[in-house]
């Protein structure tokens, strides 16, 4: 295939898998496609670790490495806040809220050699703080291609990235979004539609593509929110992008570090399993639906928090869920969630995220082939 992505990465074939998980990385690189990390939960040293396996793996085909530098959150004008104050923003009557929670399920607690998260994992995730040490490490490695999310990449981000000559992507949600992104000097966005895992707006990914196509070409765009096989591949490129960005499909897949009781949970949904939730994170973001986001849904009870002081409140309490959710029948099985997209209803199968790729190939093929044949000569 020969699009604006496929020159600009000088990659087969214009699928773009982002992944907290390097196996995907590096199995989506190495079948022609290009791998994104996330990395928005590596410390520094674990970053390093993982870009150099990366970089094993896949010999001299590109990679990127994506960060989470929100535009807005509590303290963005700092450059983020300490644990301290973040732990001070919380009211009681939320904590006494997750602490319930955990009691009405039957949550154990966590074994005293996994206590409470330290003050570097609180304070320092989603922001800038957080980001500008990740990005000299991929700066310092082959990374092709750093993107942000939840915002436009920061004066700094942007100039780094170009005078070391990689490429710098973000994602967006409106096509004002991505205008301003494409004003700052962002070669590449990624319009996520609200069908996507993961932080997510409400504008539909069939009306976003042509809007953001049309707001910022020449500038190539890659088509996410609900892609995962190769007839939405070709819908998403027959609006007007030059290739595809998909998270939700690389969760089920063999390499995936999903964990097995969400996986599980993740094949038999269907695509009406999952809402779009503060719970996890203080921003709208799209997950499965499970008896945790119930109990946040209530009307009844207290209202999720902000970014990031959402996320300092529910951090243990989440891995408490997920060590305890291996018990067949248990409370945590019941609230054990994570962030999916729509098309978890066809992810029906767990194989290789390699073949993932080639069978969205083949449909593609498949489907632009039927489009050409409907046409009179
Ligand atoms: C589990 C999960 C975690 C995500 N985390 C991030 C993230 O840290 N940074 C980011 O830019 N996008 C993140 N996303 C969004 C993806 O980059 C991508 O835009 C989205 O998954 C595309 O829609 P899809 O889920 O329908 O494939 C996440 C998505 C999922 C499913």
């Amino acid at each position: 295939m020969r699009t604006a992505i496929t020159d600009m990465f000088a990659i087969d074939v214009p699928i773009l898998a982002f992944s907290h998980c390097r196996d995907v990385v590096a199995a989506v690189t190495k079948a022609g496609g290009m791998g994104v990390l996330g990395a928005v939960a590596h410390s520094p040293e674990q970053l390093e670790i993982d870009l150099d396996w990366i970089e094993d793996q896949i010999g001299d085909r590109p990679y990127g490495v994506d960060l989470i530098v929100p535009a807005r959150y509590a303290g963005s004008d700092e450059g983020g806040l300490t644990a301290d104050k973040i732990r001070a923003l919380i009211p009681p009557q939320h904590v006494e809220f997750v602490q319930d929670i955990l009691r009405r399920y039957g949550v154990p607690d966590l074994p005293d050699d996994e206590g409470p998260q330290g003050d570097d994992g609180i304070g320092a995730i989603f922001s800038a703080t957080r980001a500008d040490p990740q990005l000299d490490i991929a700066l310092a490695h082959r990374t092709a291609l750093v993107v942000n999310a939840l915002g436009p990449p920061t004066a700094h981000m942007i100039e780094r990235v170009k005078e070391e000559g990689r490429r710098i992507g973000a994602l967006a949600g409106r096509a004002q979004h991505a205008e301003r992104h494409v004003k700052a000097g962002v070669d590449v966005i990624v319009a996520q539609g609200s069908e996507a895992g993961g932080h997510t707006g409400e504008i539909g990914t069939m009306v976003l593509i042509p809007e953001i196509v049309d707001a910022v070409g020449p500038i190539p765009v890659l088509g996410a929110g609900g892609i995962g096989r190769g007839r939405q591949m070709a819908a998403a490129m027959a609006l007007g992008a030059a290739g595809v960005w998909c998270g939700s499909v690389w969760l089920t897949t063999e390499e995936a570090e999903t964990h097995p009781v969400v996986k599980k949970k993740f094949l038999a949904a269907t695509s009406a399993d999952t809402i779009r939730s503060r719970s996890r994170t203080g921003k709208p973001a799209r997950q499965l639906r499970t008896a945790w986001t119930d109990e946040w849904d209530n009307p009844e009870t207290p209202m999720p928090l902000g970014m990031p002081i959402q996320p300092a409140l529910v951090d243990e309490a989440l891995r408490r869920i997920d060590r305890a959710a291996y018990r067949p029948g248990s409370g945590a099985e019941q609230l054990a969630n994570y962030f999916v997209g729509q098309i978890v209803g066809a992810m029906n199968v767990s194989k290789p995220a390699a073949h993932v790729v080639f069978d969205m190939i083949e449909e593609f093929i498949e489907a632009a082939r039927s489009l050409a044949n409907q046409l009179e000569d």
